[in-house]
This record gives C-alpha cells, structure tokens and sequence, in this order.
C-alpha cells in the first residue's frame, strides 16, 4: 500500500440539502421499503452531525434549500458533477426525482455563477462519477449500469477534456458508483471488486494497483460511501472494519452516524455533492 498523497490545502467545498421533507414513499433501489416508518427529525438530526463534522474538518459547506415533494433531495451528491467551475448537470432515471436537477442548476448558476452543461443522457452526478485530479493527469471514473447511460459518459468526456473510464456496475444494491468506489485522495480509490463486472474489475487492477479492496460486508455497511479530503475519510459508523483498514492505510477514518438516511439507500457520500471550483 503506498501512502495516501496529501494535499497541500485539503479545504473542500460541499453542497448539501437538509432532509426537511426526507420519506421513503416510493422504492427506486433495494434499500427502500416504503413501509418501514422513517424519522424525519432523527434523519435532521444525523444530517446536522455530517455536516458539524465536515465543517469541524475545515470545509466549507452550501446548502440547496429543501423542496417538499422531493423527499430524495438529500441526496445532493446526484445533482450534478462539477470539475474546475463547470457543472455538468443530471437527468434522473427515475421521474420521482426529477425536478430535483433544477434546483441544482439554480444552484451551480445563480449562487456559484459556474458553467452549467446541461445533459442530454440520463446520468445522476457524482453518484457515479468520480474524479481523480492526479490519476493520469486528471480521471473521471463513471459507473453505469443502473443509473447512468454510458452516452453520458461520453458527453462528459467532451464537456471536460478529461479521459472518462466506463465501469459497469453488476450488483443493485451497489447501483451508484459512489456506493462501490471512493476516491480517497487526488490519485488513489477504495473499492469492492465484485460491484463490477469482470472486465472492469480487470480495467480497475490495471489503473489502480494500489487501490484499498472493500469486502462486500464493507460494501454493504456504506464503507465505501465516504467523503474524503485526502486525509480525513468521513464514512458512515457502522463501517467499522473500513474504518480500520483505512487507518492501516494511513488515512485519518472520522465516523458519523447516518442511520435514517440508510433506508432511503444512501450515506454520507450520497449527501455531500464536492464543489470543484
Ligand atoms: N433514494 C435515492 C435514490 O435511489 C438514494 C440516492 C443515493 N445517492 C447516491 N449518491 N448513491 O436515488
């Protein structure tokens, strides 16, 4: 294992969305169950921590402002995926979560004044895509399979200039890249093999043969949805043996409870989109 790279200033930008109008109404992946009773107030209350931390960490964080009726919105990581100022906007697959991509746009262009690309395929943004600023010269890894059409992949590579590497996502309880990969750092990834198909998994050990290996128990505790600075691996609590092999690793591991979020299938990834400004 080579030791993680650190970044001069490890400061980071975030957006997230409090769960204000947080549900589970509907059942778009394997993890919702609309008859499970869902804690609004706890969720808040989790969500507040997550971002407590990642402040106490040093980052700066944005908030959208909570629409209700779109109960999913918490999940700002899927809204758009932005690199060096230009958001690259989502299209939902699902018509539940559609008019969130509006909010984000709204976001991106009134508040941060970036470049906004609006999509023509359907892809859910940083949910599957991930970016490695100094992985052969700056890499976007892009899952598909579930979410995001591969077409999209390729007008992401046209919209940014920077090489866009196709990973099919195989297993539906992994059916966001951001709940199978992690980037831990400007060059280096975590990952559960069995995610991905086997070419990919193949494409994977080629490009990262560093890379931190997740069980699929790791994989199934949201180990892998973790929002890392390079330094500090925020990830969610239950993730304990993650944890330990990201200390082994030579990361800093900080967890955080997200248990009410967990039933609309998602983690602390899923709730913080990075601003790449
Ligand atoms: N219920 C949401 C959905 O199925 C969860 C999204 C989780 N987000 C993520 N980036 N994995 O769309």
């Amino acid at each position: 294992m080579t030791s993680p790279s650190v970044t001069a200033d490890p400061a980071r930008s975030y957006l997230m969305c409090p769960p204000e109008h947080f549900t589970v109404e509907y059942a778009i992946n394997p993890w919702m169950d609309p008859g499970q009773p869902v804690d609004t107030e706890l969720a808040l209350k989790q969500w507040d921590g997550l971002r407590e931390t990642l402040v106490g960490l040093g980052h700066q964080i944005h908030l959208l402002s909570p629409r209700p009726g779109l109960p999913d919105m918490v999940y700002t990581a899927n809204g758009a995926f932005s690199v060096d100022g230009t958001a690259f906007g989502a299209r939902f697959t699902h018509p539940q979560r559609a008019p969130e991509a509006a909010a984000h746009r709204d976001f991106y262009q009134q508040q941060l004044g970036w470049r906004y690309v609006r999509p023509t395929e359907t892809n859910e943004g940083d949910g599957d895509f991930a970016y490695l600023p100094a992985a052969y010269g700056g890499t976007i890894l892009a899952g598909y399979g579930f979410r995001t059409d591969p077409d999209a992949h390729r007008q992401l590579q046209e919209t940014l200039s920077r090489p866009v590497v196709s990973l099919r996502l195989v297993d539906p309880l992994f059916y966001h890249l951001d709940t199978a990969l992690a980037a831990l750092d400007d060059e280096n990834i975590a990952y559960h093999p069995a995610a991905f198909s086997p070419a990919s998994q193949r494409v994977l050990r080629q490009l990262f043969p560093h890379a931190l290996l997740a069980s699929r128990a790791d994989a199934l505790a949201f180990g892998l949805n973790l929002v890392s600075d390079g330094q500090h691996v925020v990830l969610n609590s239950e993730a304990t043996t993650m944890a330990d092999k990201l200390a082994a690793a030579g990361y800093q591991p900080v967890l955080v409870e997200l248990t009410e979020l967990h039933k609309g299938g998602g983690s602390v990834k899923c709730c913080v989109a990075e601003l790449r400004g």
